[in-house]
């Protein structure tokens, strides 16, 4: 029998502790990979200091870890697309609320993803590459395609150019450049932002103008750039963009929608050893004020918000038409980059709890990635 090991979230708030694990079983449309690179998102510690608020279903031990990439050593008997051997990359959604499974977290030897959320990867990829890209991928292309968000067209080998603009707020964030990259790829033209020393990484993914979105004036720059364009809506990364994304397409034409993917209060203090006590419930209802005044605020200006679960095309058709029909053909003939970078912070799973510490703590343009030997 094959065995397993896992880097298990015990209890709730509780460090990760590498340990035994089932080999687990795939389900009829699902694939075993073994991974050889995982990458870490702030999903992954906001769920470690925030878990028992922000998924309440969570059941412990758990294993958390939504990006694997690695080899495939089993396939559900539904599914066509694989075989055993394959090399992958793969967003495994375990934390879901339907989901709510420790087979499903990639911080393990061997992990459990759909089919239909699954893609092959070339040969000269490495799994440290190929691994900062599926959560991001999902959690931009739910923001971009799906009919409730923005509803764009999907990204072809040859797309039409549109001649409509999307609002990219965070294009160097790990989602950020896949939503430059995707969004272009989908004919639409990027307008975005970053700070200055990211502005040529942005747009080498194919963003036409980037601006600094500490300046002053950016919300000013951005509503004068768009002037005379059709702006088909925005995605707002980071905890202060919602508003400043509401103000830009409310001044411009077009559609009026923004696609916030951040919550509008940070959660990473509440990972610091010494954090105050009551900090989170303090955190919560900050966070639900913040929400309010910016819903708010949102209406006053006749714009439409709407968060995004980078997990949500999974029960949609933009799940196939990226995995399956875009992603593979793209990475393979180098029209579609894996960004940022990533920043190898060390071999094993012992590495995770540090990872998670790392990314926490803030990386610019890079994703966090743990080799697995
Ligand atoms: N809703 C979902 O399903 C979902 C899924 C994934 C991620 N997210 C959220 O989306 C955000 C991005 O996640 P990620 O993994 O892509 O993050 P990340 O790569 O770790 O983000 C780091 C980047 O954030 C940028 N940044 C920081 N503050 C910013 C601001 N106010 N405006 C614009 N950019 C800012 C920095 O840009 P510079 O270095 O250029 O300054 C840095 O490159 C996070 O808030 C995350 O929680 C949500």
């Amino acid at each position: 029998m094959t065995g397993n090991t896992a880097a298990w979230i015990p209890r709730e708030y509780a460090q990760l502790e590498v340990g035994p694990a089932p080999y687990p079983t795939p389900g009829p449309d699902q694939i075993v990979v073994r991974g050889h690179a995982v990458a870490v998102n702030p999903l992954d510690w906001v769920l470690q200091v925030a878990g028992p608020v922000a998924y309440r279903w969570l059941t412990y031990p758990t294993v958390l870890g939504s990006d694997v990439a690695g080899e495939v050593v089993e396939v559900g008997s539904a599914v066509t697309r694989f075989a055993v051997g394959d090399r992958v990359l793969g967003h495994a959604v375990g934390s879901d609320k339907d989901s709510n499974s420790a087979a499903e977290g990639t911080f393990q030897q061997y992990s459990v993803v759909l089919e239909r959320m699954a893609s092959p990867i070339p040969d000269s990829m490495s799994y440290e590459s190929a691994s900062v890209l599926p959560l991001a991928v999902s959690t931009a292309a739910s923001a971009l395609f799906q009919d409730d968000l923005l509803g764009l067209r999907h990204p072809t080998a040859t797309p039409e150019r549109t001649g409509e603009v999307v609002l990219v707020w965070g294009g160097s964030t790990s989602v950020g450049s896949n939503a430059v990259q995707l969004a272009v790829a989908a004919g639409y033209d990027v307008v975005s932002t970053a700070s200055p020393r990211n502005f040529d990484h942005v747009r080498a993914l194919g963003a036409s103008q980037v601006f600094d979105y500490t300046s002053p004036t950016v919300v000013a720059d951005l509503i004068a750039a768009l002037a005379g364009r059709t702006v088909v809506g925005a995605i707002a990364f980071g905890a202060t963009a919602l508003p400043a994304c509401v103000q830009v397409v409310a001044a411009s034409t077009g559609r009026k929608f923004v696609v916030a993917a951040s919550t509008p209060v940070s959660f990473e203090g509440l990972g610091e050893p010494d954090r105050p006590r009551f900090a989170l419930p303090r955190t919560v209802l900050r966070l639900g004020a913040k929400t309010v005044a910016q819903q708010l605020q949102a209406r006053r200006a006749g714009v439409t918000t709407k968060f995004v679960f980078g997990t949500s095309l999974k029960h949609n058709e933009v799940s196939t038409a990226v995995y399956r029909d875009f992603l593979p053909a793209a990475l393979a003939e180098g029209r579609y980059v894996a960004t940022p970078e990533p920043l190898v912070v060390g071999t094993g799973l012992e590495c995770l709890q540090e990872a998670m510490d790392v990314q926490r703590r803030g990386v610019s343009a890079r994703k966090v990635v743990v080799t697995l030997p």
